[in-house]
Order: C-alpha cells, then sequence, then structure tokens
C-alpha cells in the first residue's frame, strides 16, 4: 500500500513530541515535508526523521510535496492554515483546540465537506490506553453506574511574555480552553448530556497567563451524573499529577497517569460466619508503561482517510465540546450557573 504523505506544519515543542514517535506508522505515512517560520525548527523536526523531508517557512509551498498535513500551530493559525490546506485537497489533522471562534470552527467544517477531506481534530486522550479501557468499563457497567467523574491535570507550564500563550486573544482563552477542552471532550464522551455546568478560574499562580492558569468546572449531567476538572498550570508540585477517578455504585476506577495504571478500588466481602466484614480492594486492570496516543491517533486519522470512516475526534464533535466551554466562560462572566441542556456530543445538527 502507497504510503501516505504528510507534513507538519508549525514545529515547535508539541511537533517535536509527535515526530519522536512517528516510528510505529512509518509504514504507513511518509514525513515528506516539514514547515516552520523559524526555519531552523523545522529543519530540527525534519532530522528527527529517517528520510530528509521538503523544509519551508512558508506552508503555501507544501501543497505539491503532501496529501494531509499535522498542525501543530498555534491557535490563532488554525483555522487559516486548515482552510488553505482543505481548499488544496489535502487532508487535516489539527492539533486542539480547534479553533478560536465557532464562526472559524463552522467554516473549517464547511469546507471540508466542500473538498470532501478528512478533518480530524487531535485529541490524543481519547486514543490513551488507558482512557479507552476506562470508557469500555464504564459503557459496559462493570462496576456498576458511574455517578461521579474527576479530572486532575497539574504542571507548571510557562510562557515568555511575548508567546502567543501568554495572550488570551491568540490563547483563544485560559487554561480551561487551551488544555481543559481535552477534558470537557473526555466528560462529554464518557457521561454523555449536560444539564448545567460552573466554571472558576484564577490567574493567581500563573501571572504569566492574561486569563486563568487553573481551572475548575463542575457539570451536572442527565442521569444525576457529576463530572469536574481541575487543571493548573502553576503546580510547583503535586501528588495526583494527571488522575482520573470514576466513582462507580460497585467500585472506583483510577487512571495513574505518572504510574501507567488503571486501577479498580472496592470492598471485598469477606466469609467469614464470626465476623463478616469488608477489606478494601485493590486491583490493577490495565497497566501500560510507554503509552503512546499521538501514534494511535495518527493511525486513526490515516484509516480514516483511506476507509472514509468518520474520525473518532471529528470537527462536529470537537465544536460541541469548544462550545460548552464558551458557554460556561460566558456564565462564569455573569456570575452565573451556565445552562448546558441541549449541548453535548451529538447535539449539533449541520
Ligand atoms: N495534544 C496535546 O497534548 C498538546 C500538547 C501541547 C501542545 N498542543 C497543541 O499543539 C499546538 C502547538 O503548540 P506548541 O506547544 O507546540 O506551541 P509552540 O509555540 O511550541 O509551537 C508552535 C510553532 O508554530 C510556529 N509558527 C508560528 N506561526 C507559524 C506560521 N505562520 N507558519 C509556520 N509555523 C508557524 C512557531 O514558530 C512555533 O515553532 C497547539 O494547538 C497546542 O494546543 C497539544
Amino acid at each position: 500500500m502507497e504510503r501516505i504523505r504528510v507534513g507538519v506544519v508549525g514545529c515547535g515543542g508539541m511537533a517535536r513530541g509527535h515526530a519522536s514517535r512517528f516510528s510505529m506508522i512509518l509504514d504507513q505515512i511518509e514525513i515528506t515535508a516539514t514547515c516552520d517560520i523559524v526555519q531552523e525548527r523545522a529543519q530540527a523536526v525534519a532530522d528527527l526523521l529517517p528520510n530528509q523531508p521538503f523544509v519551508t517557512p512558508d506552508w503555501r509551498e507544501l501543497y505539491d510535496h503532501v496529501d494531509a498535513v499535522l498542525l501543530v500551530l498555534p491557535h490563532h493559525l488554525h483555522h487559516q492554515a486548515t482552510l488553505d490546506f482543505l481548499s488544496h485537497g489535502k487532508h487535516v489533522l489539527v492539533e486542539k483546540p480547534m479553533a478560536n471562534s465557532e464562526t472559524e470552527c463552522l467554516e473549517m467544517i464547511h469546507c471540508a465537506r466542500r473538498y470532501d477531506r478528512v478533518l480530524m481534530v487531535a485529541y490524543c486522550m481519547r486514543f490513551h490506553p488507558l482512557v479507552v479501557r476506562m470508557k469500555e468499563i464504564l459503557d459496559s457497567k462493570e462496576y456498576g453506574e458511574c455517578f461521579q467523574l474527576s479530572i486532575w491535570t497539574e504542571q507548571l507550564t510557562s510562557y515568555a511574555p511575548d508567546h502567543w500563550a501568554s495572550s488570551a486573544k491568540t490563547l483563544g482563552g485560559g487554561q480551561l480552553f487551551s488544555h481543559g477542552c481535552h477534558y470537557i471532550d473526555l466528560m462529554l464522551w464518557m457521561l454523555g448530556k449536560p444539564v448545567r455546568g460552573l466554571h472558576l478560574g484564577t490567574n493567581t499562580g500563573t501571572p504569566w497567563m492574561e486569563r486563568e492558569g487553573t481551572s475548575n468546572v463542575t457539570i451536572e449531567f442527565e442521569g444525576g451524573k457529576l463530572g469536574y476538572h481541575m487543571g493548573t498550570w502553576g503546580a510547583r508540585g503535586s501528588r495526583l499529577g494527571y488522575s482520573f477517578h470514576a466513582h462507580c455504585t460497585g467500585g472506583m476506577l483510577e487512571a495513574a497517569f505518572g504510574e501507567g495504571k488503571l486501577i479498580i478500588h472496592n470492598q471485598q466481602p469477606v466469609h467469614d460466619p464470626n465476623n463478616p466484614h469488608a477489606v478494601a480492594n485493590q486491583q490493577v486492570l490495565l497497566e501500560v508503561k510507554h503509552a503512546k496516543p499521538t501514534e494511535v491517533e495518527m493511525a486513526h486519522f490515516i484509516d480514516c482517510i483511506r476507509t472514509g470512516r468518520k474520525p473518532l475526534t471529528d470537527a462536529v464533535g470537537s465544536l460541541e465540546g469548544l462550545q460548552v466551554i464558551w458557554k460556561l466562560y460566558e456564565a462564569e462572566a455573569q456570575h452565573q450557573m451556565a445552562d448546558l441542556s441541549g449541548m453535548g456530543l451529538g447535539s449539533l445538527r449541520l
């Protein structure tokens, strides 16, 4: 089978991460071009690859070299770059968040339809083996009904004042929009239809952020389920790191990303007629030492190009997640609870 020619556009921090993990799929793709306005960065990513890709500072020079692109650009450039590549007949895997406004997202969706190209958003957490297994267990109700999903992401991330991520305009918001979008997407995927929610953010602790660098979200979902996400870029220390707790009626599922483990915590009855009691039980359900979600994500993108299948993280679903975030921000500014009824995955008819 012919390998699909892929270009990497934007060769900063995340692109270097992507490039160092492409090896698993190099039988399916060839990175034929790298692009960054700072040419040395494009060259540095090219140097990580086994072949010698075409290197350029101008993404418009890529059209003859690629069938598809991975856009790893500042958020305010996602929209224009996506339109340019789609309208030149290229498939697009764009990093999250899809774009900084609803109008831009809609234009991207319509453009992909018009040119009949795959447009996928890089929500790599959906492809993480611990997340995939947790979702399967929640769906199967193996440990009963889930009534509380708590997600913590605690990290220290800082940007120079002139970096695009320090400005709310180019970032598109604060920590919730930029990073929390992964976890709003996961909550909607795992817990279903939202009813109402609340966001509170602060930039105390992350003074380099124009908007919040620490974000707390609580969402009520249909069926009495609650979702909570606390994400911070200001953690000078952390015990939890990246951690999910899914409380179900039959036990608590813990995804401990630092340890690479999915653990069930529950009570085990002790059948002693003289002393019936229960003891705490802990069992590792899955252990993954070196998860490679971005490779699985790229393999899924390639499969969608070859088969015409709808991406798991398609553009419409991504917009639906961002709409929830924009609604939460709007309500926060008005000191109100956000009415999220009618929103969530599967709510848009376009
Ligand atoms: N999925 C994840 O877990 C994850 C993690 C980090 C970042 N990201 C996403 O990746 C994207 C990039 O983030 P980053 O942290 O790598 O940022 P970055 O600032 O490190 O890299 C962006 C690169 O784009 C280049 N660039 C800017 N304008 C350009 C243009 N017109 N043409 C070509 N190149 C241009 C910059 O020179 C820079 O090298 C963002 O969407 C971000 O949210 C995703």
